[in-house]
């Protein structure tokens, strides 16, 4: 078992429709990596049930995220697609990290932190987040976990609970690593904020060739007009050009932008065709994989044994690490 492949573990929530910044921070990579890794691909859906409080809307949004992931190309034959709540362990294991973990620990967390300057109503499952995901992580023994920036503080909590977890019970748990890709980190919305589903910003990664038109007109731009230089590095625009241009383009339109006479109406017409471009594929990909969910559901069971049967060897060891053998 020298030359085994390392272990690599990440998830998203079935909370509805991802959009393009969920791909070019986290998902890209599940594909990408999926040859060199023993790869392992959730949905989170017991992550999703701190906001998703509807069953049949939990379910539905369970298989369309099963669908968006064989769309972008993750392959059932080189990654293990399964739901989180097929190992039921990372609950116990989630408590077992609560008992070890303190309250200003956690206080500590980016998200709880937001939630909390905004005045949201923080239920506890929110507050513990970090907690179920250092479960997800570790109960696989995982070595990478590929995330957008903005999930790099949670997989440190689950870097720092496995060493607690150590010093506390014995050697147990390897530490984790998160994968970021540097030349992407945040994707940004359509109003420059982070894109994300809670801003109302986003650019469905499936989205419609009328919504792709309609996102992109609406992306604000200043009042310089069609001759006058324009820095690429602040342009809201260039950035998404930075995603689905190749190289060449990129370089051109660069150029343009410094050089004076790209207007933000040309600018947009050629993101907007290019997005049209790489979105068009995806979405009839999915469409064909929509025909046979039942196909779909037999891939998830099937896989949710085998990642639950991957998690029970290293519950053993925990179990008997704690004294609950
Ligand atoms: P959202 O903020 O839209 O609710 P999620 O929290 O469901 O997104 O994130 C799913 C994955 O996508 C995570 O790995 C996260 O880091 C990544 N991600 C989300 N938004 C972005 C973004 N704007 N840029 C880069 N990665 C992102
Ligand atoms: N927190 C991640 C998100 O918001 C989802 C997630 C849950 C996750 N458990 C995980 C990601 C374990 C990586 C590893 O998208």
């Amino acid at each position: 078992m020298t030359n085994a492949k390392k272990i690599l573990i990440s998830g998203v929530k079935p909370t509805g429709r991802p959009h393009i910044g969920n791909y070019f921070g986290a998902m890209k990579q599940f594909v990408d990596l999926q040859d060199e890794y023993d790869a392992r691909i959730f949905i989170a859906d017991y992550h999703a049930i701190t906001t998703v409080q509807n069953a049949e809307q939990l379910s539905r949004h369970t298989i369309d995220m099963a669908l968006d992931y064989l769309a972008i190309g993750i392959d059932p034959a080189k990654t293990l697609l399964f739901k989180q709540s097929d190992i039921p362990e990372v609950c116990e294991l989630g408590w077992i990290f609560n008992c070890i973990t303190t309250m200003p620990f956690l206080m500590r967390a980016h998200a709880y932190k937001d939630a909390e300057a905004k005045n949201k109503e923080i239920n506890v499952g929110i507050f513990d987040y970090p907690i179920l995901m250092a479960a997800d992580i570790l109960v696989q023994n995982a070595d990478v976990v590929p995330v957008g920036q903005d999930q790099k503080q949670h997989v440190e909590y689950a870097r720092d609970i496995a060493e607690k977890f150590n010093r506390t019970f014995g050697d147990t748990f390897k530490l984790p690593n998160a994968l970021i890709y540097e030349n992407v980190k945040t994707v940004v919305g359509t109003d420059g904020q982070k894109m994300s589903k809670s801003y109302g910003n986003t650019i469905p990664l499936f989205a419609t060739d009328d919504e792709i038109q309609k996102a992109v007109m609406g992306i604000p731009t200043n009042s310089q007009g069609i001759a006058e230089p324009k820095d690429p590095d602040t342009d809201n625009i260039f950035a998404f050009h930075k995603l689905f241009a190749d190289e060449k383009e990129i370089s051109e339109i660069e150029k343009r932008y410094r050089e004076g006479g790209l207007g933000y109406k040309e600018s947009k017409d050629i993101l907007i065709a290019n997005m049209k471009r790489f979105i068009a594929p995806l979405r009839e990909k999915r469409e064909a994989f929509a025909k046979d969910e039942e196909m779909i559901r037999n891939i998830l069971k099937e896989n949710g044994k085998k990642a639950r049967e991957l998690a029970h060897q290293k519950m053993e060891e925990v179990r008997k690490a704690v004294g609950i053998a």
